[in-house]
């Protein structure tokens, strides 16, 4: 509670904020969202509960639920301008980069007669976000595809209409496959929240302004854009594809020893679990489960089995307790979802937006709370006189 925090590098950091959402121990690799352990949550909830859990603080009970469910449905529609700023881009735009433009534009449809003082104002901006990004990302998807945009079935529920909206062409009927839902569902809580991470920590600065909320979170999905963050689960694709078999696990795992290399082992590492991610543990077994259910057979999934037990047992790894995180394993299982790898980092956008629209709403409803302002050692010059530039 002394708000300051030594890292194993012996780097020191002091607390950006005080929060009741998640709780992380990273030694004791434990991960609580409001009290409740992921594995819990993992086991007996839903994404959209998760996602009212977040932003409430308790679960909900079946009543309050319908009726968030319900608010969450009659606002996944997007504004037909959408359509015009979409069909700017080109068509082979990176879905992050849309994602981040079209979040960050809904600030020019739903900001400019609000008064985000007002709580009834910031719960419906917070409804808006989780209820239209789903829509946005897949109709980024669609974009790229050259696919005609597909509105929310409002019939469905969260991550099954946002499956539907992804996937269904006119042509054929969408055969909704419920083990692809269900496993969609689980990751979207896996990667909910996660306390202070880079992309959260950004949304809580832009929002300490007093900036718009669709500009925080468009602020929160370019810092999850970094192959070092969010788009880690894309880059662990690249490079279980590079590395080809299990039987060149051992280069690239002698490469990621070798500091010239500037190589890493993408989804290995982790800023504050220095055990296993807790994430990874649920993930990696839900891998064999979804892939067995999918009849899917991914030579990569050997790959990263092989490179994960490598690892694990190289004492390059052990002493910086380099273990596999949140990232390693969710790209096999969106690859078994035919979800294509430039989308990865969207899905965990898609999750992360309940998570950073809850740290939003905690922040703003904290009338303590001040205007963030990072402090630097100076490494610089010491003072000096200008130079006339015929004198340099
Ligand atoms: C996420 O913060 C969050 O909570 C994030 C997240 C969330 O839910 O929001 O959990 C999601 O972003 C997970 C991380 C995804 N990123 C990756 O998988 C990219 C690969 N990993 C890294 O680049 C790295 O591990 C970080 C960025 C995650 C952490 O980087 P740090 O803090 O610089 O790592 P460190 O200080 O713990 O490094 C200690 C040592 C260093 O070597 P030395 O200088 O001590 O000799 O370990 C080395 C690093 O070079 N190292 C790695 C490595 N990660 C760290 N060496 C090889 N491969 C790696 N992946």
């Amino acid at each position: 509670d002394t708000g300051c925090f030594t890292y194993d590098n012996g780097f020191t950091a002091t607390a950006s904020c005080k929060s009741a959402i998640t709780y992380i121990d990273g030694d004791a690799g434990v991960l609580m969202y409001r009290g409740y352990p992921i594995e819990q949550l993992a086991e007996h909830s839903s994404f959209l509960e998760v996602a009212y859990l977040l932003m409430n603080g308790e679960l909900p009970t079946e009543q309050k639920f319908a009726s968030f469910a319900d608010d969450i449905a009659h606002h996944t529609m997007l504004h037909e301008a959408f359509k015009q700023f979409i069909g700017g881009f080109r068509h082979d735009a990176h879905p992050m980069a849309m994602l981040m433009g079209m979040l960050g534009s809904m600030a020019s449809f739903y900001h400019n007669n609000h008064d985000y003082d007002d709580p009834e104002q910031r719960h419906l901006a917070a409804i808006r976000l989780i209820a239209k990004v789903p829509t946005i990302a897949a109709a980024c998807y669609r974009y790229s595809m050259g696919w005609p945009l597909r509105f929310p079935r409002n019939n469905l529920e969260y991550v099954t209409r946002f499956l539907h909206m992804m996937f269904e062409v006119p042509s054929e009927p969408l055969q909704m496959n419920p083990v692809a839902a269900k496993a969609l569902d689980l990751l979207f809580i896996l990667h909910a929240d996660h306390e202070q991470n880079a992309s959260t920590s950004t949304v809580r600065m832009v929002g300490s302004t007093g900036a718009n909320p669709y500009a925080c979170i468009a602020s929160g999905v370019a810092a999850l854009w970094g192959p070092a963050h969010g788009g880690a689960n894309e880059a662990v694709l690249k490079m279980l594809n590079e590395i080809g078999s299990p039987a060149n696990v051992q280069n690239a795992i002698d490469k990621a020893k070798d500091k010239e290399s500037g190589f890493r082992l993408m989804g290995f590492g982790h800023r504050v679990y220095k055990n296993f991610d807790p994430r990874a543990k649920i993930i990696r077994e839900m891998t064999y489960k979804v892939l067995n259910e999918l009849g899917v057979n991914d030579p990569l999934l050997d790959v990263a089995m092989k490179l994960e037990e490598a690892a694990l047992k190289d004492d390059y790894f052990i002493q910086r307790k380099l273990y596999p995180n949140v990232d390693f394993y969710s790209g096999i299982i969106y690859k078994a979802l035919k979800i294509p790898t430039d989308m990865f980092t969207v899905m965990f956008a898609i999750a992360r937006t309940s998570g950073w629209v809850a740290h939003w709403l905690e922040q703003q409803a904290d009338p303590e709370q001040k205007i963030g302002r990072p402090r630097q050692i100076y490494v610089g010059h010491d003072k000096r006189d200008y130079v006339a530039i015929d004198k340099r």
